[in-house]
Order: structure tokens, then C-alpha cells, then sequence
């Protein structure tokens, strides 16, 4: 793909935490158009690589491009105005204000506030949920509502990149299903998504480019439906996972 297409690059990014290292010398790219997934267990710094993107913990080596721009240093309102969005873990939506009121604190980015009425339009058609509760305070809704309410908000900074962080975690399988389908609708609109997810099989099935992340690195990636997930899973889990098996009841 030419360079022209590429949204964000990443190279060589380093974070610590004290002395410990939660990423090391990571590399990877979102193009135009891209549903690109992380994948990795718990621990193994996938947060950490957001956080970074987003400008809310500081890399010590390497560099965030935005368009060709360097945007390590910039602070996460900045990040935002150019157009990343970010839903992350555990949804974090406002439970004492409305949805609607969320949905609101979504568009504050200057090019959002004037297509608010737009994004909501669009917001609406994708999660038709969360119309009918808008006037509800965000604490009576599901677990699967709360996280459609976090895309909804991101979608309303009118973003060219939305940034997911386990969307699916601890919600029932038809409620991801549910879920996936909508970002797919809003990928078809022209966003482009970095999805976080722990499971292999859901990670390949909905994107179109795969970095799979152990101990802070990158250790295998390439075009989804490329990629084995028997391989993924010797790598993800480790050559004890074979060892193990039969072992166990
Ligand atoms: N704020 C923090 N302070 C210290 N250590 C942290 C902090 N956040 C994460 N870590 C550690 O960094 C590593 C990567 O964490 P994280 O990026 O949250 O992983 P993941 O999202 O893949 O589960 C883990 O060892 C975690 O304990
Ligand atoms: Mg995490």
C-alpha cells in the first residue's frame, strides 16, 4: 500500500514503568481503510501500546506518526483533534450522566462540534439501543450498552482512527457478535480501527492485518487471513502449552 494511505506508524517504541519495560522496540501501521488487531494475553502490554499512541504515558524511545507527523509529546486533546479516538478498557462511559450527555463529551474535538448532529444521526442508526435510552443515566445500561456507548462517544469526535481496548471483554457472544458487526458498518463508512483483543479466532476473523504481541514485542503479524492460529496459540501461550497437554483433566 503506498504511503500516501498510511494513518499511523509506530517504530521502535520503548515504554517503561519504573525499571520495568511494558513494551519494547515496537513496530506497527494502520492504513486507510485498515481493521488492524493486536493480539496478546493479559500483561503482555497491548494497554501500555494505546496509551502511548494516545499520548498518556510517555515513550522513552521511538516514534508515533500521525499522517507522516510526529506526535510523541503532544497531549492526548491534541492527539484527538487530529482525529484519533480512543474507547478504552472497561469503557469508562460517565454512569451519573445520561447517554445522551455522554455522547456530547464524545464531540469535543473543534471539527466534531460542528458535525455533532451528523455524527449523532450516525450514531443512532448504528446502535438504535442506545436512542431509545439517551435520556436514561448511563448506569442502567448492560454491559454490551456501555460499550456501545464508548464507540458511540468516540464516533462522535468525527474520527478518521478509533482505537478499541477489549471491546469484548465480559460480554456474551451475541452481544460481540452484535458489537463487531457495528464497527464493521462504521470501517464500511471510511473509519479505520487498531482492535486490542485477546481472542485469536475473533481477532483474525475481524481485521485485515494482525500483530500478535508477547513480553512487550512484536513476535509474529501479517495479513489476517494469513496467519495460523495453531501457530499464534504456540506462540501466545508458549511450547509448555503443548507440553502440558494430555497432562491435564
Ligand atoms: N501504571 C502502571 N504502572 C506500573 N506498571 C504497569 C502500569 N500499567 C501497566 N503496568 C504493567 O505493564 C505491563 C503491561 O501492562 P498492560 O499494557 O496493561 O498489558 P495488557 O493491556 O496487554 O494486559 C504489565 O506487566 C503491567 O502490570
Ligand atoms: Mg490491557
Amino acid at each position: 500500500m503506498s504511503d500516501r494511505d498510511k494513518l499511523l506508524e509506530v517504530t521502535g517504541l520503548d515504554v517503561f514503568y519504573g525499571d520495568l519495560q511494558a513494551i519494547k522496540d515496537i513496530n506497527i501501521e494502520v492504513h486507510k481503510g485498515d481493521m488492524v488487531a493486536l493480539i496478546g494475553a493479559n500483561g503482555v502490554g497491548k494497554s501500555t501500546l494505546l496509551q502511548a499512541i494516545m499520548g498518556l504515558n510517555k515513550p522513552k524511545n521511538g516514534s508515533v506518526k500521525w499522517k507522516g507527523k510526529e506526535i510523541v509529546g503532544m497531549t492526548t486533546n491534541k492527539i484527538a483533534q487530529l482525529g484519533i479516538a480512543m474507547t478504552p478498557e472497561g469503557s469508562h462511559i460517565f454512569e451519573d450522566m445520561t447517554v445522551y450527555e455522554n455522547l456530547l463529551l464524545g464531540a469535543y474535538p473543534k471539527h466534531a462540534k460542528a458535525r455533532r448532529e451528523e455524527s449523532k444521526a450516525l450514531v443512532y442508526k448504528t446502535f438504535p439501543a442506545l436512542k431509545e435510552k439517551e435520556k436514561q443515566l448511563a448506569t442502567f445500561l448492560s454491559g454490551g450498552q456501555r460499550q456501545m456507548l464508548a464507540i458511540a462517544r468516540a464516533m462522535m469526535a468525527s474520527p478518521e482512527l478509533i482505537i478499541c481496548d477489549e471491546i469484548s471483554l465480559g460480554l456474551a457472544p451475541i452481544m460481540i457478535k452484535d458489537i463487531y458487526a457495528s464497527l464493521h458498518t462504521i470501517n464500511e463508512a471510511g473509519v479505520s480501527f487498531l482492535l486490542v483483543e485477546q481472542e485469536t479466532k475473533r481477532a483474525l476473523r475481524n481485521s485485515n492485518y494482525a500483530y500478535v504481541i508477547v513480553h512487550g514485542q512484536v513476535v509474529m503479524e501479517g495479513p489476517s487471513n494469513t496467519l495460523s492460529e495453531e501457530k499464534i496459540a504456540e506462540v501466545y501461550f508458549g511450547v509448555d502449552q503443548n507440553e502440558e497437554k494430555g497432562g491435564d483433566e
